[in-house]
């Protein structure tokens, strides 16, 4: 088992970025160093699980996470406000691959699936890759992290399912041959999808309902071409050719 701490930290900024998704920022001593696709399970006030989140950004006194409110854990985390402490298990988990790719990468984001693409592609742009975006959501008033990317002179291809902005309909309209690898993060049947879109080699960062999330309980098992895999300490990515979907 890799070396996963404890720390805590303090809420430094807690701000919607939309109706529903929200931009964390934590500061304090003790912050490890992760990796694009890793996540930390972030203890929430009044709730004995730890929720799984992706990390967005991280240096060793900074970490900031993008989340989604969806249900009651996540509800009270968007009514944080900064100065509040909390609790995080991290690193957790395997990334992305970043030496992966060679010359150029394609990443496609799925709704908040954007958020640790944007890690990774901070990581691609300063190993010298090209990087393609492409990032997918509802409507218009969902797109998140648009700006981010564009600050880092990725210009991102936006698809919309209703047509509100950028593509109108999924990820596959919008997807293109051409890269030596490709990375996508976000609901599993858009995952799914590119994976047997594209015809290159590439890696998907499943989601599951974590339990411990640092490989003890097996309560998020999925089935690989190398057998039973734990999402959270064997994943969350995985290469392509090993997922059975
Ligand atoms: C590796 C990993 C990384 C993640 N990264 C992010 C992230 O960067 N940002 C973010 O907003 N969310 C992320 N999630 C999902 C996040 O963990 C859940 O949304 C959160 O735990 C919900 O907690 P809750 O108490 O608010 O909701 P709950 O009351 O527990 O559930 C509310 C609703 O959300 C669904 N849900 C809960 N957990 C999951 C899950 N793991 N996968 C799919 N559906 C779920 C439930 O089925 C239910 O419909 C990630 C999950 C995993 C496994
Ligand atoms: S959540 Fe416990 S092993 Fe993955």
């Amino acid at each position: 088992m890799p070396n996963i701490s404890k720390i805590s930290l303090e809420i430094r900024s807690n701000e919607p970025l939309n109706r529903n998704c929200f931009r964390l920022e934590m500061c304090g001593d003790g912050i490890p160093a992760f990796s694009p696709g890793q996540f930390v399970q972030l203890g929430i006030p009044g709730k004995f699980l730890k929720r799984p989140i992706s990390v967005c950004d991280a240096d060793g006194e900074h970490i900031v996470l993008i989340y989604k409110a969806v249900g009651e854990g996540t509800e009270i985390l968007s009514g944080l406000s900064g100065g509040s402490r909390l609790e995080l298990l991290a690193p957790l988990g395997r990334g992305f691959s970043a030496e992966a790719c060679k010359r150029s990468a394609l990443l496609t984001g799925g709704g908040l699936g954007s958020a640790p693409l944007l890690f990774l592609c901070k990581t691609l742009l300063g190993a010298g890759k090209k990087v393609n975006a492409v990032l997918c959501f509802n409507t218009a008033a969902d797109v998140v992290l648009a700006d981010e990317y564009k600050k880092l002179d990725v210009e991102p291809q936006i698809v919309t399912l209703d047509g509100s902005m950028g593509i109108k309909g999924y990820a596959t309209d919008a997807v293109f041959p051409g890269h030596d690898f490709f990375y996508t993060c976000g609901p599993l049947p858009m995952m799914r999808a590119v994976c047997n879109t594209l015809p290159g080699p590439g890696q998907a960062s499943m989601e599951e309902r974590m339990g411990c999330g640092a490989g003890y309980c097996y309560g998020c098992t999925i089935k690989t071409a190398d057998g039973p895999a734990r999402v959270c300490a064997d994943g969350p990515v995985f290469d392509k050719d090993k997922l059975l979907w």
